[in-house]
């Protein structure tokens, strides 16, 4: 299985973010996760389409690849800003099943704008929300904590969910990612994985140490003996 460390900017330092995406891109990311909050669905306000836009031409690699930016949105409603965060250079779009009156419609907006849809998943957001629309969904994001902030405490029920939803990837025989949100830290992310997650948010776990690139790989050591 493929796994994915994907820093989150809500813990970089904002005034020097596209130095911080190159350089935790050097420290190994694979993916940049990009927190969108609103002060409305989420008591917190972050960044928009404008700064995903200048962030977009510091997230490569060495060699010139392109690394997705994955748009987390934790906005209400989501339809009006999904075209302009496609513009500026998402390639996941995720929102909250609670944000979106029509599910399916959102699903496929996010999809007819050429990015991947996701669906993320509160603490105490089921997972039936997904019944219906398995065959739309290229990401599920599990919150292992309540949106809002960086730095809380992994939430033990998200291993269950994180089961469950492996399961229904399975079922599906579809390639979904199955992202993981909220205290993940070096010293939890093999029982993470081990629950089924293949895509690890980390936001003060790896911008809270100066070392990106030590931290990163202590998550790796983690990840090859988590065994799963
Ligand atoms: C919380 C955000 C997270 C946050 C995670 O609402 O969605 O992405 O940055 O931060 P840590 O890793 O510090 O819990
Ligand atoms: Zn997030």
């Amino acid at each position: 299985m493929n796994r994915r460390i994907a820093p989150s900017i809500l813990s970089a330092d904002f005034a020097r973010l596209g130095e911080e995406v190159r350089n935790v891109i050097a420290a190994g990311a694979d993916v940049i996760h990009f927190d969108v909050m609103d002060n409305h669905y989420v008591p917190n306000l972050t960044v928009g389409p404008m700064v995903c836009d200048a962030v977009r031409p510091h997230a490569l690699t060495a060699g010139g690849a392109r690394v997705p930016i994955d748009v987390h949105l934790m906005v209400k409603p989501v339809d009006r800003i999904i075209p302009d965060f496609a513009k500026a250079g998402a390639d996941i779009i995720s929102f909250h099943p609670e944000a979106s009156d029509h599910l399916d419609r959102t699903l496929g907006l996010i999809r007819e704008c050429g990015c991947r849809p996701g669906l993320v998943f509160n603490p105490g957001t089921p997972l039936s929300h997904l019944d219906y629309v398995m065959d739309k969904v290229d990401l599920i994001l599990i919150m292992s904590v309540n949106p809002g902030f960086g730095g809380q405490k992994f939430i033990p029920s998200a291993l269950k969910k994180l089961r469950e939803a492996r399961a229904r990837i399975s079922e599906s025989g579809r390639d979904i990612w199955l992202e993981v949100d909220g205290g993940v830290k070096t010293d939890n992310i093999a029982e993470i994985a081990r629950a089924g997650a293949d895509t690890f948010v980390a936001g003060s776990a790896i911008f809270g140490h100066a070392d990106y690139a030590a931290t990163i790989r202590a998550m790796r050591h983690e990840l090859a003996g988590a065994g799963a």
